[in-house]
């Protein structure tokens, strides 16, 4: 006995210190590079990333890096130029969830981009200061190139959010981050059919820490799940103050210990960390065991299609290890932030309803009974008309709702005004439609019209909006345009070295789009009503024959001409 003891003893502190020593194996978390420009490069590749800790690395999808892609800056008032150029196997697309930009420059299923050419959407940023972010959105494969680590983060900037004392130095004391989780296959593949993953992904970093200076800091915290919700806390119960949500600035922070982020929503939190000892730790933390029945990640089960290690339980999402205050803190939280009016129930000139549908076992979920169809517009909108959209969910199960092209208030939930949640006071873009519930919000569509080019609304859920709770609506004006005349048009220089330009347009408004296709008929460049005044670059193309496609505004009629490239 008196053997056994003593060696039973140093086995079991043996493996309390391993099990300890494996549980600290924290990575600093991926903070994404970010850059401040008016013309940004996206490339997309297939690429590989360790995402398990042994083992093949696993498959994933970069822009401009091997998971997730750069941090773009866009400031309020100025044209920005993007040059998404698609280098994966397959087709593509890039949305800029929570802009608000013409329909045929959103990025949504209709503006394709196929294997090796470049789309060249560009608009003038008109929304708020805030936290947005941009991903693909083919349809019925946004899931698995989600899945897969496409997307990145947008910061807008403006001069309200710029005149508050608020953390905004990008990685020293305001931190982006995406939450996700995988799950892997034996050979450490992403499982792209499952609703849930198993495994928490900071910024793309498994078993993620974030060393974070010991002061006022600044979240910024996006949900990119596949369907699960977080309600998020910390370890130690500490209150935190959210000061924006998916649009922008609140008009006054809201101080809280919990706050619920489904799948697409953005919050923006300040936690006051000037009383921690540096080398002090904390967790944020998921307290999901026990929600509501319906809320996504609640199921019991801990494999399948709805399975996951974290569902229904508490868990951490982020390590927090404080570290060095930077030399000039941020102190103190400003009372006031915004000063938005938002619109009322009583603006709105439209009223829609909007039901979930579906969603028996081995049927898709679906809105009004209708499946998603590329050809099919749900609705017609009129330019500047207040509507008021009612979205009733009769179901046993909660969806992540949202709208292209406005922000929107929420005005009731259930009927009562006094049920919206303190964290989604302001613009959103995103809304919880939890089980057996309803929720009704006001948005006006102004600005951007187009009869072509449509508008989504879906489930964010990925495989909910890929299985065809989606659908579509254009956004019409009465006045018309001018029709083009082409019979003067000619393309110059041509040959081209790197600029053409195209001569005898009356009015550049009236090219509504250019394709440049190679002689195999592939598609080379796409440009959405281009600016035509300093010429399309085509410096890149190689040399050879080539056909410009161009498009009528007024009649969306298409007119062809050739050019040789040096
Ligand atoms: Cu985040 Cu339809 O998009
Ligand atoms: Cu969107
Ligand atoms: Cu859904």
């Amino acid at each position: 006995m008196k053997k056994t003891t003593p060696s039973l003893v140093i086995l079991l502190l043996t493996f309390l210190l391993t099990r300890s020593v494996s549980f600290a194996q924290y990575n600093e978390v991926w903070i994404p590079p970010i850059q401040d420009a008016s013309s940004y490069n996206l490339n997309i590749y297939d690429t590989i990333k360790q995402l398990v800790p042994t083992g093949n690395q696993t498959v994933t999808i970069g822009i401009n890096g091997d998971f997730w892609g750069p941090t773009l800056v866009l400031h309020q008032g100025q044209n920005v130029q993007m040059n998404v150029t698609n280098y994966l196997n397959d087709s593509t697309t890039v949305h800029w969830h929570g802009m608000h930009l013409p329909a045929v420059m959103d990025g949504g299923p209709h503006q394709v981009i196929p294997p090796g050419s470049t789309w060249s959407p560009y608009w003038t940023v008109n929304n708020r200061a805030g936290f947005y972010w941009y991903h693909p959105h083919l349809h019925s494969m946004t899931a698995e190139q989600i899945l897969k680590g496409m997307g990145g983060f947008l910061i807008v900037q403006d001069s309200e959010e710029s005149a508050l004392n608020l953390p905004r130095t990008y990685g020293s004391d305001d931190f982006p981050l995406v939450l996700t989780s995988r799950k892997f296959s034996s050979s450490n593949q992403i499982v792209l059919t499952d609703a849930y993953g198993d495994y928490m992904l900071v910024n793309g970093t498994r078993n993620p820490k974030l060393t974070i200076p010991k002061q006022l800091v600044r979240l910024r915290i996006l949900n990119v799940e596949n369907e699960r919700g977080f309600d998020l806390g910390f370890s130690d119960n500490r209150n935190f103050t959210i000061i924006a949500n998916d649009g922008g600035l609140l008009n006054a922070p809201m101080t809280v210990n919990r706050v619920k982020l489904m799948v697409g929503e953005r919050i923006e939190i300040l936690v006051d960390l000037s009383n921690e000892t540096i080398g002090s730790t904390l967790e944020l933390m998921a307290y999901n065991a026990n929600q509501a029945f319906g809320f996504p990640g609640g199921e019991p089960n801990t494999t399948g299609a709805f399975g996951s290690l974290l569902n229904n339980t508490n868990f951490n999402v982020l390590h927090l290890v404080i570290g060095n205050p930077t030399q000039t803190p941020v102190v103190g939280i400003p009372s006031v932030l915004s000063n938005q009016t938002y619109w009322t129930e009583s603006q709105a000139t439209v009223n829609r309803t909007i039901q979930v549908t579906g969603g028996q076992p081995g049927i898709p979920f679906t809105l009004n009974n209708s499946s998603f169809a590329l050809n099919t517009i749900n609705y017609h909108v009129q330019l500047d008309d207040v509507e008021k959209w009612t979205l009733v969910n009769n179901q046993i199960f909660g969806h992540s709702f949202h709208i292209h092209d406005v922000q929107f208030k929420i005005t009731s939930r259930n009927g009562s005004a006094a049920n919206v949640g303190s964290h989604e006071q302001g613009w959103k873009d995103v809304v919880y439609l939890p089980r057996n519930e309803n929720v009704t919000f006001v948005c006006k569509f102004n600005d951007y019209s187009d009869a072509l080019h449509p508008f989504m609304y879906h489930c964010h859920f990925g495989q909910h909006e890929d299985g065809g709770m989606m659908g579509q609506f254009v956004v019409d004006q009465t006045n018309s345009l001018s029709e083009l005349a082409v019979e003067k048009l000619i393309l110059k220089p041509n040959p081209v070295e790197d600029k053409l330009f195209l001569i005898g347009l009356d009015d550049p408004e009236q090219v509504y789009y250019i394709r440049i296709f190679d002689q195999l008929g592939r598609t080379m460049y796409m440009l959405p009503k281009p600016n035509l005044t300093n010429g399309i670059d085509v410096s890149k193309l190689p040399s050879g024959n080539y056909l410009l496609e161009l498009t009528d505004q007024q009649t969306k009629s298409i007119h062809k001409l050739r050019f040789i490239k040096k």
